[in-house]
């Protein structure tokens, strides 16, 4: 098992390409399934879940090309053969209980696993049933799989979820693509990423109207088509190396960024006395000596702060000139990364959803173990301003979504490799 090892103490300079949309693009491959014609796909990120769900949409029948060394695919889904996405792919990956959706849109059937992913609460998939059953399906749950039946074709109807779902909102927005009738998803999530599912179902023939807000109304078709499309940035990824500039210090452009998909993160960043700006290839971020500010943050459904970059932000906190309150509403379970932190020198706090971090003026490099994927990277970060050496072990999870973290810090001037273990 692969282990990362952080020297802490150099300023980070230079400029990084921002990667794909890991999330958008799982769920751009599962949208895949909604034709007989091809689907292609570009600024794919290479990534350990790309491969993942790849594997299970080949196990369905979808022919899976790689040009431009995995950078583009192009997914053809004309002979869906199995219609049963199997556990020991599914749960590996929560993103592939994405393929519900589309697989009862298209086929009128699908069995599914129910899924796994990151260990960061119960993460239920109840809502996604509800909609797909107030589209006319049928549910059963047997031996750990989901059944879903829809023989003569789903129905448009209104359905308000209770609470945010990205996953919900995108499976339900697929499977109505090709519903009888209209659609209309109300408390619906407005992510980037569902926003570019939208996009990409457009192009391939769908009637949707509302996406990136709260209202989607989707008219449902009769069959669609194969498109080009362009995966955004990735937001978390681009999150993630602006915190890590704030960490560590210095003047870092991520080429491909913009600030419309991290709008809440700039903010807070701007509140902890971190510059960042504009420029003609993406964002730049800077911070000169000087501690950092301490600022509360609360996570919530886009646009609110990413739950996706707690951790990392966590990480900043801890090196905070003074105290700051972090508070996850999404997940209950996601601060498994503040145990780690503790044993790099960090104060924290954690009561139930809320952590409180009393910032330190030097974080101490120490062994520590990734939990999940944001919850791993979270401890890099936090390895570029500790003193010494950080050896961040389990690197699986990051690979999951990180694409060669070791190589973009290091191009900015971080002292930080990649071992495997024998
Ligand atoms: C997606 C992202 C994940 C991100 C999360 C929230 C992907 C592949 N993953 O996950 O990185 O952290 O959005 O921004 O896109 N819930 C239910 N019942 C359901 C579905 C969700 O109770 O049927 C709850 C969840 O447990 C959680 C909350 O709703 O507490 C939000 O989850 P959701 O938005 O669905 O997250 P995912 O789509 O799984």
């Amino acid at each position: 098992m692969d282990s990362i090892i952080v020297k802490g103490g150099n300023r980070l300079t230079g400029e990084i390409p921002v990667a794909g949309a890991k999330n958008t693009c799982l769920k751009l491959m599962c949208a895949a399934l909604l034709t007989d014609e091809p689907l292609t796909l570009t600024n794919v990120p290479l990534l350990s879940d790309v491969a993942t769900l790849a594997l299970l949409l080949e196990s369905l029948g979808c022919e899976i090309a790689r040009l431009q060394g995995g950078r583009a695919v192009v997914l053809n889904a004309a002979d869906i053969v199995d219609q049963k996405a199997h556990y020991d792919i599914v749960r590996k990956l929560r993103a592939s209980f994405n393929v519900l959706g589309p697989l009862v849109g298209r086929c009128g059937e699908a069995v599914v696993s129910l899924p796994g992913g990151c260990a960061i609460g119960a993460r239920k998939v109840d809502l996604h049933l509800a909609a797909l059953e107030e589209m006319g399906a049928t549910i059963s749950l047997s031996d750990g799989y989901v059944h879903a039946s829809a023989p003569n074709g789903l129905r448009g109807t209104e359905i308000e979820f209770p609470t945010v779902s990205v996953g919900a909102t995108e499976n339900a927005m697929c499977a109505a693509t090709l519903a009888k009738g209209t659609t209309v998803l109300r408390n619906a999530a407005r992510e980037p990423d569902t926003k570019a599912l939208a996009d990409c179902l457009t192009g391939m023939g769908a009637r949707i109207s509302g996406a990136g807000t709260s209202t989607i109304t989707i008219d449902g078709v009769e069959r669609l088509h194969g498109t080009t499309h362009r995966v955004i940035p990735d937001r978390i990824e681009l999150g993630t190396y602006m915190i890590a500039t704030g960490v560590a210090g210095g003047e870092v452009e991520l080429i491909d960024g913009r600030r419309e998909l991290v709008g809440a993160l700039s903010d807070a960043m701007e509140r902890a006395g971190i510059e960042i700006s504009e420029t003609e290839k993406g964002l730049k971020v800077r911070r000169d000596g000087g501690r950092i500010l301490p600022v509360d943050v609360r996570t919530e459904p886009f646009p609110g702060f990413p739950t996706d970059l707690q951790a990392q932000m966590m990480a900043l906190m801890c090196i905070a000139d003074g105290t700051s309150m972090l508070e996850e509403t999404i997940f209950e379970n996601r601060f498994m990364h503040a145990p780690e932190l503790i044993r790099m020198g960090a104060n924290i706090d954690v009561h139930g959803g809320q952590a409180k971090v009393t910032g330190v003026e030097r974080l101490k490099g120490a062994p520590v173990m990734a939990t999940d994927l944001r919850a791993s990277v979270s401890l890099i970060l936090a390895g570029l301003a500790a003193e010494g050496e950080t050896v961040v072990s389990r690197v699986y999870h990051l690979d999951r979504g990180y694409e060669h973290v070791e190589d973009k810090l290091g191009s900015l001037g971080a002292t930080i490799e990649r071992v495997s273990a024998t």
